[in-house]
C-alpha cells in the first residue's frame, strides 16, 4: 500500500523517516510563507508543515487547500521545534515536512465545524450524517462501539456460546410493542413483522439443543421513542440450558465486567447487589433504582396512625400510606422552589406535598400546627432529619406515593427545583442493606458505576385499558413454583422467575428463567386471558416444540446501545448509533420513510388509494 501511516499513528520514533499520508484536512493555519495544517484520519491528526524552502511545487499546492479537502501528503517526519510542542495532542511533539502534496478532491464547506467540539444543532448533524462522524468525539464512540462488541463476542466464545443467527423476517414476537410489518409480494395480503426480539427463536434453539446461544441482534419496535430508545436498537441477547437464575446473572456479570475491563480498563466489583421488585419499590419508588445516592423513601404510616392532620388520617384510613424523602442541607429552599416542587409532586398524581424543614430549636412547616409532638419526634428520628435537612411527605395510594416520591428524589438530584439535594448523607449514615446496594464502583475519574439486579417481579399486572391481567415481561416467563396456585386466587401475587439489570438508574436489560412445561405454559395463557385457539395461532410451532423434549432454559437481552450510551456518558442513544432515526421515527439522511410507487404498491396488492388517503390525512 502506499500510505505508509495513519495520522495519528506517527510518534518521536518516526523522526527522520520518510512517509505518505492520507487524510482530511482538519485546519489550516497560513503564516504567510508558512503554512500549517492538520490533517486528519480514523487514527487522528498530525501537522503537516510546509514552506517554499522545503518544497515549492508542495507549498504552492498546499497553499490553495482548504477545510475537509482530501489531500495526499508525502514528507519527512521531524520533531518540532522546541517551544512548538502541542501535549494535548498524541502526535503533538512531532511534525510532517511536506516534500509533494496533491490533492484528491476538494470539498464544499462544511455546514458545521469538524475541528470544534461545538454545541451542533442536532437536525443537523443527523442530516449530515457522514460529516458529523467525522468529528473526533464521534469516531471515538464507533470505535468504542465496536471494541465493546468484540469484547462481547470474545467472552462468550471462551465461555462456550455459540453465536447463531435469526431471521429478520417473521412472525409477530411477544415483546408488547407495535410491530413494524413488510408486506410479501409472494403472499398477497400476508406480511412478516421484524423481530422486537429474537425471544421465539432462542427457545427453539434451546429445544433444538445448541445449550449456549448468544446474538448481537438488530430488534425492531414501532413505538414512542426517547432519549433512550429508537426503532431499532441492537440487543445482546442469551439463552443457556440446564441454568437457574443465579447462572444466567452470574454470566452476564461476567461478560458486563469483561467489556468494561477490556475497553475501559475499570473493574466492577462482581457480583453486583441484588434488590426484590418489591423493596426496589418501597425503597426507590421505580424499578430501575438509581443506587449512586440515598435520598431513599421512608415509610412513616406508623408514624401518623391516629393523626390531626387530615390529609394523611384519610390516606391511611383508605389503605394507603404516608412516606417521605430526606432532603439533606436543603432548609435554604426558598417558598418559590417548594412550590414548584410542589406542583411537579401534583403533576405525579399526589394530591399535594407537606414539608418539614428541620431548624436548630424546631421545625418550620405549613403544617406544624397539626402534628403532635411524638409524630414530630417520630419522624425526625426515622428519616434522620438533622438541622438544616428538608423532609418532604406525601399520603396517598401506596404505589401511587411510592412512584411520584421516586420521581422527584431523581428530579431534586438533578438539580430541577434549586441547588440543594447535592449534599449527600455519608454512605456510614444509611443502614447496612443501603450500604451494601450502594457498593458500586467509582473508577479513577470519579465516575460510579452502580450494577444492580433487580428480582422478583410480579408475574402480572392489571391493565386497565385491556381489562385484564398482563404479563409484566412476556407470555413465557416462568412464575416462582411455590407461587404456581396463585395463578387462579391472586394472580397479581404471583412472583416472576424475572431480573433485570440497572445500571445508574437506566434499565440495561432483562431475562427470566421461561416455562419449559406445556401444561404450566397453558395456566399462564388461561391467566392472561388468551384462548388456547389465539395461544395455537400466534405461539404454536414453540408449543408445537415443547412437547419435544424442551430443557430448563432461561436467558437474557441487554441493550446495547443503552450500555455504550452510559459508558461513554452521552446522553442520548443517537451518539453510539452511525445512522440513528428523530424522534419520529425518520432518518434526515436518506429521507427515510418514503413514499413508493404505485405500482409498488399493486405489487403487493396493497391499494394506493388506500395509502393516498393516508398521507393526506397525515398531512392535514
Ligand atoms: P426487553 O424487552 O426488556 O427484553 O429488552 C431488553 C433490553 O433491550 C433494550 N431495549 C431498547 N433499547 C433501545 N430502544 C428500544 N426501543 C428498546 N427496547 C428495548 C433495553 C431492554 O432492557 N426478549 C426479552 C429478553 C429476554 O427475556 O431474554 C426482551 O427483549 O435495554
Amino acid at each position: 500500500m502506499e500510505r505508509t501511516h495513519g495520522c495519528g499513528e506517527l510518534t518521536t520514533q518516526d523522526v527522520g523517516q520518510d512517509v505518505v499520508l492520507f487524510g482530511w484536512v482538519h485546519r489550516r493555519r497560513d503564516h504567510g510563507g508558512l503554512i500549517f495544517i492538520d490533517l486528519r484520519d480514523r487514527s487522528g491528526v498530525v501537522q503537516v508543515v510546509s514552506s517554499p524552502e522545503i518544497d515549492r511545487t508542495a507549498f504552492d499546492v498546499i497553499e490553495t487547500v482548504k477545510s475537509e479537502y482530501v489531500v495526499r501528503v508525502e514528507g519527512t517526519v521531524r520533531k518540532r521545534p522546541p517551544g512548538s510542542e502541542n501535549p494535548s495532542l498524541k502526535t503533538g511533539e512531532i511534525e510532517v515536512m511536506a516534500k509533494r502534496s496533491s490533492i484528491l478532491n476538494p470539498s464544499k464547506t462544511p455546514p458545521f465545524s469538524i475541528c470544534e467540539d461545538d454545541e451542533v444543532d442536532e437536525e443537523m448533524r443527523l442530516k449530515y450524517r457522514y460529516l458529523d462522524l467525522r468529528r473526533p468525539f464521534m469516531r471515538d464512540l464507533l470505535v468504542l462501539r465496536h471494541r465493546v462488541c468484540k469484547a462481547i463476542r470474545d467472552y462468550f466464545d471462551r465461555n462456550g456460546f455459540l453465536e447463531i443467527e435469526t431471521p429478520m423476517l417473521t412472525r409477530s414476537t411477544p415483546e408488547g410493542a407495535r410491530d413494524f410489518l413488510v408486506p410479501s409480494r409472494l403472499n398477497p395480503g400476508r406480511f412478516y413483522a421484524l423481530p422486537q426480539s429474537p425471544q421465539l427463536f432462542k427457545q427453539i434453539l434451546m429445544v433444538a439443543g445448541f445449550d449456549r446461544y448468544f446474538q448481537i441482534v438488530r430488534c425492531f419496535r414501532d413505538e414512542d421513542l426517547r432519549a433512550d430508545r429508537q426503532p431499532e436498537f441492537t440487543q445482546i441477547d442469551v439463552e443457556m440450558s440446564f441454568v437457574d437464575a443465579e447462572d444466567v446473572m452470574s454470566v452476564t456479570e461476567g461478560m458486563v465486567s469483561y467489556v468494561f475491563e477490556q475497553t475501559m480498563g475499570v473493574e466492577l466489583q462482581i457480583p453486583f447487589p441484588r434488590l426484590t421488585w418489591h423493596e426496589a419499590m418501597r425503597r426507590f419508588g421505580t424499578d430501575k433504582p438509581d443506587t449512586r445516592f440515598g435520598m431513599e423513601i421512608v415509610d412513616v404510616s406508623d408514624v401518623f396512625r391516629g393523626t390531626g392532620l387530615a390529609v394523611f388520617a384519610k390516606a391511611l384510613e383508605k389503605n394507603g400510606i404516608v412516606a417521605g424523602i430526606t432532603v439533606k442541607a436543603a432548609a435554604s429552599a426558598s417558598r418559590k422552589e417548594l412550590d414548584t416542587m410542589t406542583r411537579k409532586a401534583i403533576s405525579y398524581g399526589l394530591g399535594g406535598l407537606a414539608w418539614i424543614v428541620r431548624e436548630d430549636g424546631g421545625i418550620r412547616s405549613p403544617v406544624a400546627k397539626h402534628l403532635s409532638e411524638k409524630e414530630v419526634e417520630g419522624v425526625i428520628r426515622r428519616c434522620h432529619l438533622d438541622p438544616g435537612d428538608i423532609l418532604l411527605l406525601a399520603a396517598g395510594d401506596e404505589r401511587r406515593v411510592l412512584t411520584a416520591l421516586g420521581a422527584l428524589r431523581l428530579d431534586i438530584k438533578r438539580g430541577e427545583f434549586g441547588r440543594f439535594g447535592e449534599v449527600e448523607a455519608g454512605i456510614d449514615g444509611r443502614d447496612s442493606d443501603s450500604r451494601r446496594d450502594a457498593e458500586g464502583t467509582s473508577d479513577a475519574d470519579g465516575n460510579k458505576w452502580n450494577f444492580v439486579w433487580v428480582t422478583e417481579f410480579p408475574l402480572l399486572e392489571y391493565s386497565d385499558e385491556e381489562k385484564r391481567w398482563v404479563s409484566m415481561h412476556h407470555p413465557f416467563t416462568s412464575p416462582v413454583e411455590g407461587d404456581l396456585d396463585l395463578l387462579d386466587t391472586n394472580p397479581g401475587a404471583v412472583r416472576a422467575r424475572a431480573y433485570d439489570l440497572v445500571l445508574n438508574g437506566v434499565e440495561l436489560g432483562g431475562g427470566s428463567i421461561r416455562i419449559h412445561l406445556r401444561s404450566v405454559q397453558e395456566r399462564v395463557f388461561r391467566a392472561l386471558g388468551l384462548s388456547m385457539d389465539e395461544c395455537r395461532e400466534k405461539f404454536g410451532f414453540l408449543l408445537d416444540a415443547f412437547e419435544y423434549g424442551t430443557p430448563p432454559h432461561g436467558g437474557i437481552a441487554l441493550g446495547l446501545d443503552r450500555l455504550l450510551m452510559l459508558m461513554s456518558g452521552s446522553s442520548s442513544i443517537r451518539d453510539v448509533i452511525a445512522f440513528p432515526k428523530t424522534s419520529s421515527g425518520s432518518c434526515l439522511m436518506t429521507g427515510a420513510p418514503g413514499t413508493v410507487s404505485d405500482e409498488q404498491l399493486r405489487d403487493l396488492g396493497l391499494s394506493p388509494k388506500a395509502f393516498a388517503q393516508a398521507r393526506s390525512t397525515r398531512s392535514k
